[in-house]
């Protein structure tokens, strides 16, 4: 397989972690960056692109997203597919739940195929526009609730993102 560049924004350091345990489990086949100081030279190269935010505001994409988005979007992107995963908390934001997913899937989708999409199974919340038709555009997981739940969540999706990046 290809080598696999995650890029994480974080707040609190919770999406990091997560991006680490991700990074564990493709087995030495993935490297990390912060998209606080990572460059676009660096990540071009890549054909399999995971990307991992938090939520905040209401349903808002994690500040360094925010501001790495514009450039990220320009990526020329063909024959490369790209993965997302989104934290959020379903409780305190049950209505607006893992939604800055949705923000980054918005601005690429049609500039990339988007891959590692889950059904809406197991997940308790309200509302969220990052759901169409019972599926997630990416994987929502939720470390302030069910950090109990995360690594099996986790390892589904890897076996799932091997079998899609290809
Ligand atoms: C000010 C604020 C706003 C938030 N808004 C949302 C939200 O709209 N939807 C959601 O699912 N989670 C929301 N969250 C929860 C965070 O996304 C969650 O705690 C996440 O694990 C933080 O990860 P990080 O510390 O790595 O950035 C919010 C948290 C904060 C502090």
């Amino acid at each position: 397989m290809n080598k696999i560049a995650i890029l994480y924004g974080t707040s609190g350091g919770s999406v990091e972690s997560v991006a680490k345990q991700v990074q564990d489990l493709f087995e030495g086949n993935a490297d990390i960056y912060n998209v606080l100081d990572v460059s676009l030279s660096e990540i071009e190269d890549y054909k399999y692109i995971i990307v991992g935010t938090s939520t905040t505001g209401i349903g808002d994409l994690q500040d360094d997203w925010e501001g790495f988005l514009p450039s990220f979007a320009k990526i020329d992107f063909t024959g490369k597919k790209v993965a997302i995963f989104a934290l959020g908390d379903s409780a305190s934001y049950s209505t607006s739940f893992a939604e800055s997913m949705k923000v980054v899937y918005d601005e690429i989708h049609d500039k990339v195929e988007v891959v590692g999409k889950v059904p809406d199974v197991g997940y308790t919340y309200d509302d969220s526009t990052a759901v169409e038709d019972g599926v997630w555009v990416g994987l929502p997981l939720d470390e302030d609730n069910e950090y109990d739940l995360t690594e099996e969540r986790l390892i589904k999706w890897v076996e799932q993102l091997k079998k899609e990046f290809v």
